[in-house]
């Protein structure tokens, strides 16, 4: 059950934070002593600082997580034991549910309800991995004659993090439950515009009995602690989220020692809403979808595709709603929040521009608060009509509150549309018809499909993962501790 935020606690829990790296069980801080100042999305106000990690911080930590695998205790700990450090951490997580869930909020301008929303959801990966971590095993192959073959599931080694800004303590949870829980060991790189909760997250895990140099974390710029961390010959295998172009560079360096990689490079997800679908149903899933956290979220529904009978009549009712949209500080809980920083916002704009030139109509805008403060980075939501399914808005993720509306006719074009990008990572299929909800949810290229429904991030038990640009390897449910570990098989001739 979600709690109600406590907004009081918003504004006073990351007053002047000074975070640290995590290394070796240790808070420590850069070895050049340089910092990173963090500011609040709401205002720009600087309110904490995080080390700027480099290559010599990078080499700590990937030689404390070999270690830690190599020498144990956590290489010689059962998968019972290792399940038991992570529901522990859960547990812990949930102590701390309205800290983590206030300095979520803050870092990353979201509303204070997503903040909870959040922290809720990385407590369930805790609990999720811990009470799964017993449980996937290998098996046995019937084999030759006189021959025993079995295999085991086998841990990479160090595993390497680089998170994203969007959703640092969910995705930071995913990660880390379904690696811990097969035995790994861990050196984390959280994004430079969201890295407080990633460090608070892996102090945690040391109270709850994760040995020193299991879970490590070093914060920093992405072209220096980054780069030295996903090309780091000590690291066994890297997992990243976040755009198509940083994936390909971390993918580039991973190469360079041949080392196995997973990637979650975000989509431009459809939503297809048929004639005879039940709209009241739809309408605020749709919004919501393309909504929620300003629009920053890989899974959002960024284009929404609706059959032509009732084009007009839903397009009308989703301007309605956009024009009721508020953009407001994070402490305020409104609709959305502000756009995590300048470039965001930029890049958001431009894009916007970009198609207020190519001609496509404008069909609503909501709106930024009167009183929002200047230096937060606000985007009002758009709502596009009649977007060509070839421009840029019609094939690029925006990555902020823009949606753009498109119109078909049958299942057929819907298909073709909903297939019609690079990207394959998420659809929604709204139709009352059971025949064509198993037609087309089958056509659609995508790693999740919701019928009747949208799961923008949600989920901890579903597999999520892309086709094509959105990346591949699969993450959450239990399908993540097979990416997140190898089959070894083992063959005994006993005669
Ligand atoms: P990014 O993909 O560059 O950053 C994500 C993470 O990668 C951060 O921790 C960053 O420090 C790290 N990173 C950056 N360059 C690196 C490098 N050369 N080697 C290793 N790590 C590196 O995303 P950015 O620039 O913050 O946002 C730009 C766009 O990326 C957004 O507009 C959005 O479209 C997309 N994005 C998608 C996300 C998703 O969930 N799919 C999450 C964040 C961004
Ligand atoms: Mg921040």
């Amino acid at each position: 059950m979600l709690k109600t935020p406590d907004t009081t606690l918003l504004r006073t829990v990351a007053e002047e934070r000074a975070a640290l790296n995590v290394i070796g069980g240790k808070m420590v801080g850069a070895k050049s002593g340089a910092r990173i100042e963090v500011a609040c999305p709401s205002d720009g106000r600087v309110f904490a600082s995080i080390p700027r990690g480099e290559t010599a911080d990078i080499d700590a930590a990937v030689a404390s997580a070999r270690h830690a695998f190599e020498v144990g205790p956590w290489s010689r700990m059962t998968a019972t034991e290792r399940g038991r450090v992570l529901t522990r951490l859960s547990g812990l997580v949930e102590q701390h549910a309205d800290e983590l869930a206030a300095l979520e909020s803050r870092d990353t301008g979201k509303p204070a309800r997503q903040g909870v929303a959040d922290v809720t959801a990385a407590i369930r990966y805790y609990e999720y991995y811990g009470a799964a971590a017993d449980k996937a095993h290998g098996s046995q192959i019937p084999f030759l004659e006189g021959y025993t073959a079995i295999t085991t599931r086998e841990p990479h080694g160090v595993v390497a993090g680089i998170i994203p800004w969007n959703y640092p303590l969910q995705i930071l949870a995913r990660v880390a439950g379904a690696a811990l829980a097969m035995g790994n060991t861990l050196v984390v790189k959280p994004a430079e515009d969201a890295s407080l909760t990633t460090v608070r997250i892996a102090e945690l895990a040391l109270e709850a009995g994760c040995p020193p140099g299991v879970f490590n974390v070093v914060t920093g710029y992405g072209a220096e602690a980054g780069a030295a961390l996903s090309g780091h010959p000590g690291v066994d295998y890297v997992t990243f989220t976040g755009s198509p172009g940083t994936g390909t560079a971390i993918q580039q360096a991973a190469a360079g020692n041949n080392r196995g990689v997973t990637m979650e490079l975000g989509g431009k997800s459809p939503q297809i809403v048929f004639a005879d679908a039940d709209l009241d149903a739809a309408l605020p899933v749709v919004v919501n979808a393309i909504i929620q956290n300003g629009g920053q979220t890989c899974s959002a529904g960024s284009r929404v595709l609706v059959e032509k009978p009732i084009h007009e009549e839903f397009t009308a009712e989703l301007a309605r709603r956009f024009e009721a949209l508020v953009a407001e500080p994070h402490d305020r809980d409104g609709d959305l929040g502000p756009l995590i920083n300048t470039r965001q916002a930029e890049r958001v704009a431009a894009m916007i521009a970009e198609a207020e030139a190519a001609g496509f109509p404008v069909l609503a805008k909501g709106s930024v608060a009167d009183d929002a403060p200047q230096g937060g980075h606000y985007q009002a939501p758009v709502l596009f009509g009649a977007v060509d399914p070839l421009s840029a808005l019609g094939q690029e993720e925006v990555f902020g509150p823009v949606l753009a509306a498109f119109s078909f006719e049958g299942e057929e074009e819907a298909v073709r549309l909903a297939n019609g990008t690079e990207y394959g990572l998420v659809a929604g299929v709204w139709t009352r018809d059971g025949g064509r909800q198993h037609r087309v949810a089958k056509r659609i290229r995508a790693g999740q499909v919701y019928v009747n429904a949208y799961g923008a991030g949600g989920g901890i038990e579903l597999p999520f993962g892309g086709f094509g640009r959105s990346g591949h390897g699969r993450e959450k449910g239990f399908e993540a501790l097979m990416d997140m570990s190898a089959t070894k098989t083992t063959v005994f001739n006993h005669g």
